[in-house]
């Protein structure tokens, strides 16, 4: 496959059906998405398919009915796909489970019942707090099940983090495991349960999957067993209105507290269960393996729901792609014949320092597809990706979403007719996607330059708000140009018309592709009792994207010593979770600010990485940033902090 294409064979034959509906879905969205949300099962017929009256809160499917985990389950109990595999689980120790359709089906009534015994009803909320394990799904569907609001929380956050999740969702019950292998070490998470319970209000009972059997504390009355509480039998799915809510999820933005991304039941579906078919078009045969986690927006769309909707068999993995050694990912493809693996640049460079050695160990002839989704991904890895483990059989699919998009927004698409592809590009938008790159002032920038990626019309993937702040909603994604969607990025176009994406113009990071908001870290910092102002920037790291790098002053009273720094990562890793533990954390005794006493976290940044630190007249402090010029000189030379 060439890797750029000259542009009059760009529009060949095999790209004619991309057009087509491309055009169409943008021309025509009425006729477009009333033929696409065919995919799901209704119970009752909507009546409208888009309601634009309340800009920007858009209602797709308007009082249609469906349940999402009918349309992930009951429609294939009464024909051949009752028996098909739906997940073949994987953990990190080697043990493997498999459940079918039917299966699943049965395990997610006996948890519906379950719920309805403890006595929650359609509307309520609750949290999950769960590796990798299939009663993951199995909660996540049953909560679709019975109309309850499910909010996942990667388990890679700590306490406090999970404390705030609960409140903000107001969630009255947890269900979670007693723990989980990672690396060969147990992560206690019903006691990382216990201290955010213990911070928030309004939890009723916590539930408890037995999964890494660590010993645990199990409070009478508030702690069950699922084991204890699972009954077999049937629940009726509830009839779900299309803007019911199914989950919310939340993520980081520019301000401390993160947003909990309300997405619906119809539109949702309709659109993470199209985008998989146009974007990788698996096969009913195919064995796709979505190697994300599932407390993170990809999990939910397409470890859940998507593939579940497209009747799919799944892999799903608990543990280290990289452990017990280098080629746990390569051998896992071998075992269960992977045809589609869709993972992370961060997971691809990764595995790609360890060397060709470990993946030339495994057969991996089953794969055909390869994916990659959440930072852009280098050249270098997209190659590696490509010629090492594709054998330059495989084609690419970059997808460019987030989690307020529910599913892909920007991706080649081998359903419709593949791009030749460009690495480090997701090509082109898929049907209903219509983008444009605006410079401040809202004008259109000419290709090739760089500019904010909106997207003009509504999809029905779309959030439906943010949980309970309408305003911020509005505020955060609609009105830095009116109407149109801000994704938060810088991208550009190219002459061909294809779109790089070149990464978060805000104060967002990407920690291996985790979306981790600096003031969120800087705010935890400052609630220590040791620190009186922090400024937290990314710093480019070879595998990961960004580095966490924190630069702090100390209140009145306390000073440097050796055992604090140490100190205020170990109680970030508690509070925050280990994601959001700065790599460096610097100490110093003024932190450049402008006369108004906004920290410039964009001099300390330039100082650090030994760039110009541009305009500095606003300084309220000029001396601060020679400080930080010794500071940095001081790590220098030292290696580290
Ligand atoms: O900056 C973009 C980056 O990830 C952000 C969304 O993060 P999150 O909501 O956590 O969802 C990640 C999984 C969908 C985006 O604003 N991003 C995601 N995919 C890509 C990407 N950047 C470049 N290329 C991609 N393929």
């Amino acid at each position: 496959m060439s890797e750029t294409l000259p542009m009059d064979e760009k529009y060949n034959a095999h790209m004619s059906k991309y057009f087509r509906e491309y055009e169409e879905s943008l021309k025509d969205p009425e006729k477009f998405w009333n033929e696409k949300t065919k995919i799901l099962d209704w119970f009752k017929p909507y009546e409208k398919v888009l309601d634009d009256s309340k800009k920007p809160f858009f209602r797709w499917f308007t009082n249609g009915k469906l349940n999402v985990s009918y349309n992930c389950l009951d429609r294939y109990i009464n024909n051949e796909k009752r028996n098909k595999v739906a997940f073949i689980w994987v953990s990190e120790k080697g043990q493997e489970k498999i459940v079918t359709y039917y299966g699943l089906y049965k395990r997610v009534n006996a948890f519906a019942k379950a719920l309805l015994n403890m006595g929650l009803k359609k509307g309520d909320k609750v949290t999950l707090y769960m590796p990798m394990i299939l009663e993951s799904p199995i909660a996540m569907l049953a909560c679709a099940r019975i109309g309850v609001v499910f909010t996942f929380v990667f388990s890679g956050f700590g306490a406090e983090a999970l404390a705030q999740r609960i409140n903000d969702s107001k969630s009255k019950i947890v269900i979670t495991a007693d723990g989980v292998y990672r690396k060969g070490n147990i992560v206690e998470l019903k006691k990382i349960v216990d201290d955010a319970v213990d911070l928030s209000e309004g939890v009723d009972s916590i539930i408890v999957v037995k999964n890494a059997g660590n010993r645990i504390n199990m409070e009478a009355d508030r702690d069950y067993y699922y084991d204890d509480i699972i009954e077999d039998t049937y629940v009726k799915p509830e009839e779900m209105d299309s803007n019911d809510p199914l989950f919310i999820l939340y993520t980081s933005g520019t301000t401390g507290k993160p947003k909990g991304i309300v997405h619906s039941s119809a539109g949702y579906s309709t659109w993470v269960s199209n985008t998989l078919k146009w974007a990788f078009n698996p096969q009913d045969s195919d064995r796709f393996w979505c190697a994300a986690d599932i407390g993170w927006i990809t999990g939910h769309s397409y470890i859940v729901f998507a593939p579940l909707m497209l009747g799919l068999t799944s892999i799903m993995y608990e543990g280290a792609i990289d452990y017990p050694k280098p080629d746990r990912m390569w051998q896992i493809i071998e075992r269960y014949g992977v045809n589609i693996l869709y993972t992370s640049p961060t997971a691809i460079r990764l595995l790609m320092k360890f060397g060709e050695k470990y993946p030339e160990l495994h057969d991996l002839s089953s794969l055909k597809t390869l994916g990659t989704v959440g930072e852009p991904i280098n050249p270098a890895a997209w190659q590696w990706f490509y010629h090492i483990i594709g054998k330059d059989r495989c084609p690419i699919i970059d997808t460019y979403w987030q989690t307020e998009t529910g599913g892909f927004t920007i991706s080649p698409s081998l359903d419709l007719g593949l791009p030749a592809l460009k690495p480090g590009s997701a090509t082109f938008p898929l049907p209903g996607i219509d983008p444009e790159i605006l410079d401040d002032e809202g004008n259109e920038v000419k290709p090739g330059e760089k500019g904010y990626i909106v997207l003009k019309k509504p999809w029905p993937g779309l959030m439906l708000t943010v949980n309970n702040d309408d305003k911020r909603y509005v505020d955060v994604y609609f009105s830095k140009y009116k109407n149109k969607y801000l994704m938060g990025d810088y991208a550009i176009r190219d002459p061909e018309g294809y779109y790089w994406l070149l990464g978060r113009a805000d104060e967002v990071l990407k920690i291996a592709g985790h979306r981790i908001g600096t003031i969120e870290i800087e705010d935890a910092l400052v609630s220590m009792k040791e620190i009186a102002e922090a400024a937290v920037f990314g710093k480019p790291d070879t595998v990961k994207g960004d580095a966490i790098i924190a630069f702090v002053t100390l209140k009145h009273g306390f000073e440097k010593n050796a055992g604090l720094i140490d100190s205020l990562k170990h109680r970030m890793r508690d509070n925050l979770g280990p994601i959001m533990v700065p790599e460096e954390i610097h100490i110093v005794d003024s932190l450049p600010k402008t006369r108004s006493g906004k920290i410039m976290r964009r001099v300390i940044k330039a100082v650090y990485l030994d760039h110009l630190p541009g305009d500095i007249s606003t300084l309220e402090n000029e001396a601060s940033v020679d400080e930080i010029k010794k500071a940095v000189e001081v790590i220098k030379r030292s290696g580290g902090d």
